[in-house]
C-alpha cells in the first residue's frame, strides 16, 4: 500500500511515521509528503529522509476544492492508496473526503469528541485549571476523516494525566509522545487490511 503524509508544521508525527516506516512497524510504502506551506519543517524532514517532498500554494487557486482537485492529482501520480493527515491545518473539502472514502486517517491531541477543533490542548489545559484540577485527563485520537470536523469512526485513543504541577508546554510533551506511537500503529493496522468500519466504530480483526 502507498501512501501520503500531508502536513503543515514542524513534522513531529511525520518523523515518527518515517522511522516507523524504516523498521518495518509501518508495513506500507510512504511515497510522498504534501504541504500548503512553503517552510513547513515537515518538507526538510522528508527531503532528509529522501522522500520526495512537495509544496502547493493554496493562494495559487481560487477556492478549496480547486486546491485539493491539484492535490489529489499529485496522489494519482504517486498511485496512493490512503492519505495520512498529519498537522495538516486545511480543512479538506467534501470532494476530497469523498475520493478517498474512508481511506483518510487524522491525529487529534484529544480525547475525541472531547475538545474538538484547533485549539484542543491549550482548551483541554485551560479547563483543567479551571476545574481545579478536575478534569485530569485529556489525550490522543486516531480516527478516520468524514466530511465532518473531528468526528470520524476512532481507530485507536489513549489517556494523558494531567498532572497538577503540569504546565501548558509539558502536557503538549506527554501528548506528543504518544501521538507519536499510536499513529505509527494505527498506520499499520489500516495497511494491513485489520480495520473494518461499521457506521462509527472501527473494529480490530484479530489475528
Ligand atoms: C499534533 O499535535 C496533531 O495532533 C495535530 O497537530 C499537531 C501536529 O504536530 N493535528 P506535528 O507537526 O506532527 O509535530
Amino acid at each position: 500500500m502507498n501512501f501520503v503524509v500531508l502536513a503543515s508544521g514542524r513534522g513531529g508525527n511525520l518523523q515518527a511515521i518515517i522511522e516507523a516506516v524504516g523498521t518495518g512497524k509501518i508495513t506500507a510504502d510512504l511515497k510522498v509528503v504534501i504541504s500548503d506551506k512553503k517552510d513547513a519543517f515537515a518538507l526538510e524532514r522528508a527531503r532528509q529522509a529522501n522522500i520526495p517532498a512537495v509544496y502547493i500554494n493554496p493562494k495559487d487557486f481560487a477556492d478549496r476544492e480547486t486546491f485539493d482537485r491539484v492535490v489529489i492529482e499529485k496522489l494519482r501520480e504517486f498511485k496512493i492508496d490512503f492519505v495520512v493527515l498529519a498537522g495538516y491545518m486545511r480543512i479538506l473539502s467534501n470532494f476530497f473526503v469523498e475520493q478517498f472514502p474512508n481511506k483518510i486517517l487524522n491525529i487529534h491531541p484529544s480525547l475525541l469528541p472531547a475538545f474538538k477543533g484547533a485549539h484542543a490542548m491549550k482548551d483541554a489545559f485551560e479547563q483543567s485549571i479551571a476545574a481545579k484540577g478536575n478534569l485530569s485527563v485529556t489525550g490522543a485520537t486516531v480516527h478516520i476523516v468524514i466530511p465532518e470536523l473531528d468526528a470520524g469512526p476512532i481507530i485507536l485513543q489513549e489517556q494523558v494525566k494531567i498532572d497538577p504541577k503540569d504546565t501548558l508546554e509539558s502536557m503538549e510533551e506527554k501528548i506528543h509522545a504518544i501521538e507519536h506511537r499510536i499513529y505509527p500503529q494505527a498506520i499499520d493496522l489500516f495497511a494491513q487490511g485489520k480495520l473494518r468500519i461499521k457506521g462509527q466504530r472501527v473494529l480490530q480483526i484479530k489475528p
